[in-house]
């Protein structure tokens, strides 16, 4: 996710052969990580929903989500990787869930997952900007979380998506690491300094794609010569304000010190700076 791509002066609106270029290539390395991560893994996901009322949601955003009114609703998860949160709603008590991902690896797992359960849901291998519109109206609750915005490349196209995705009224619930991190070194990267953690290695306003050619193994955390992914850079702003444009009015934004990632542990302790957010927007009715 972090080094530099070498390219000068991208706009975020990247252009529809870049998009497809991104987002094809982070198809592929999602793939071959879903794959490490499975390994890392072994059986333990299968066991755990082999238990009734199984869940991996922190308390925080399992009582976000209750307060919500998780209880009975149609839910759906973009960028759902393996499904563990969607499984996991559908285990807070929501009467039906889709799981939206590009990794068709993440996604037979999901289905996996889904089957030892024996919960309603029911996963798609897509890109989320292309979901198409037989998912209109169809949803009470979206969530989204931990490290899977950050591989959006067009925030704009995904928030409308999202509103129409949603029922009126509807909330979107997105759980994700704070953009205040974009600005610091993770403890694997050269820019890293044990001594100063919390000194601004790279811009808040970075505009160009990151380049990943190690892995984005953070389950195993092994690096390989793995294929090429993509993320972007995003600001508060870029974040607040493509939501609201599409109509999709802000409830509330709150910032926590804790981390959710595993990337960011080692700052969790001072408890100084926002490490993650929780953020519920409400589609105007
Ligand atoms: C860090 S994982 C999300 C993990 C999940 N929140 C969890 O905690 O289990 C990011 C996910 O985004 C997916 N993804 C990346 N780009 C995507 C896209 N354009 N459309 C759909 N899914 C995408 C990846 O395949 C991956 O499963």
């Amino acid at each position: 996710m972090r080094d530099s791509a070498g390219l000068e002066n991208i706009d975020l609106k990247v252009t529809e052969m870049d998009k497809e270029k991104y987002i094809n290539a982070n198809r592929e390395a999602w793939n071959e990580a879903t794959l490490k991560h499975q390994e890392a893994r072994g059986d333990k996901l299968k066991n755990a929903f082999a238990s009734e009322g199984y869940s991996t949601l922190d308390e925080f955003i399992t009582a976000k989500m209750k307060q919500y009114h998780i209880e009975g609703k149609d839910v759906a998860q973009l960028c759902c990787n393996n499904g563990r949160e969607l499984l996991s709603m559908l285990n807070l008590g929501a009467k039906s869930g889709v799981g939206f991902d590009i990794s068709d690896e993440a996604i037979n797992e999901a289905g996996e997952l889904a089957e030892i359960s024996g919960l309603a849901a029911k996963f798609v291998r897509t890109d989320v900007l292309e979901i198409g519109h037989e998912y209109d109206d169809l949803f009470d609750m979206i969530y989204i979380s931990i490290g899977a915005l950050t591989w959006l490349p067009d925030l704009r196209l995904f928030f409308k998506i999202v509103w129409r995705l949603l029922r009126n009224n509807g909330v979107l619930i997105i759980y994700e690491q704070h953009p205040f991190t974009n600005m610091l070194a993770a403890s694997d990267e050269k820019e890293y300094d044990a001594s100063h953690p919390f000194e601004v290695a790279f811009s808040y306003f970075r505009t160009e794609p990151w380049e990943e050619n190690s892995g984005i193994d953070y389950i195993g955390k092994t690096t390989y010569e793995a294929k090429t992914a993509y993320s972007f850079t995003q600001k508060i702003s870029d974040i607040l304000n493509p939501m609201i444009q599409s109509g999709i009015g802000l409830v509330e934004l709150i910032e926590y010190d804790h981390d959710i990632s595993l990337m960011w542990e080692c700052l969790e302790k001072e408890k100084m700076v926002p490490l993650s957010y929780i953020l519920v927007g409400q589609k105007n009715g």
